[in-house]
This record gives structure tokens, sequence and C-alpha cells, in this order.
């Protein structure tokens, strides 16, 4: 199962998002590998935004070694799942789709997870350490119900 995090810069919402699901992953000894990719190339190679990595280490996560890079189209062919922070990452990645295999491979995250339609996870580049705060517990909670249903969909693949 190869998941793709997405969002605009790579550096805030989506390295929180893989360090996240990474962690549920091997909690729940789920095989798959999470990777995470912005719209945006203005931060290519940079580590994660110090709020984020702050508040990853509050809850032991490390996502430090993490590099931002941006949307590449072959990512659309190398990945199961693509998940968009919010409405605009999932309407530019549509965008990046030339067909219904690739189209139906993207989701908008909060969607996929049941916590609501078309709501998006808040971008808090230009916010405080409580949105930082705020997105890490709307993350915990979507990367649970997402690794719970990868869970289920990965016994039915044994299965088949
Ligand atoms: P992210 O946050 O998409 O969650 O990584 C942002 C990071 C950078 C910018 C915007 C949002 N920016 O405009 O540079």
């Amino acid at each position: 199962m190869k998941v793709l995090m997405v969002c605009l810069g790579n550096i805030c919402r989506s390295p929180l998002a893989e360090g996240i699901l990474k962690k549920k992953l091997e909690e729940k000894k789920i095989d798959g590998l999470v990777d995470s990719a912005g719209l945006i190339n203005y931060h290519r190679g940079s580590q994660p935004d110090h709020r984020s990595i702050a508040v990853a280490r509050k809850y032991s996560i490390d996502i430090t070694t993490q590099q931002s890079r941006p949307f590449d189209k072959s990512d659309l062919q190398k990945f199961d799942y693509i998940f968009a922070m919010d409405s605009s990452n999932y309407e530019n990645l549509l965008e990046y789709a030339t067909t219904d295999e690739e189209s139906d491979k993207i989701f908008m995250l909060l969607n996929f997870a049941g916590l609501g339609e078309k709501r998006s996870v808040p971008d808090p580049y230009y916010g405080n350490l409580t949105d930082f705060e705020n997105v890490y517990q709307l993350l915990d909670k979507a990367c649970s119900l997402v690794a719970e249903k990868l869970k289920v969909q990965s016994s039915q693949f044994d299965l088949a």
C-alpha cells in the first residue's frame, strides 16, 4: 500500500501527515510506504517547518529527515492513494490526472477518513503554534481512521 500526502508547500501539513501515518502503520503492523509532496516547488529540499517539527516531536515523531519535494506526475503511477489536505490541493491534483484510474486514486484526506465532505485541513503556515497543534490533532484522528481502512483493505487483499 503506497500512500502520498499532498499539501501546498510540503513543509507544514503533509510532512506531519506522513510522519503520523507512518507511525500508525508501524504500530498496526501494516505493510506500506508513506511519502509526501507539495504542489509548489518553492521549498524544494527544505526540512519541514520548525513548528511542524516541534509539534511532531511533542508526540514522539521525528520528521526532521524529511525534505520538501514537488509533486510529480509520475506519482500518479507510483502511489495507490493520494491524499490532498485541502480542496485547492485536490483540484490541482485532479488536473494532473489523465485517466480515471489516476483520478480515482485522489481523495481529500478528511473525506476518505470519514471526517467531513469537502473539509480541509487548515493551512497553518501564517498561524501560530496552537494552529499547528490543532492541525496535528486533526491529522492524528484522520490517520487513525485511514490506517483502519487500509488494514481492512490489506487483509482483503491477502485473502484474494
Ligand atoms: P503547507 O503550508 O502547504 O501545509 O506546507 C504552506 C507552506 C508554504 C506556503 C504555503 C503553505 N507558502 O506559501 O510558501
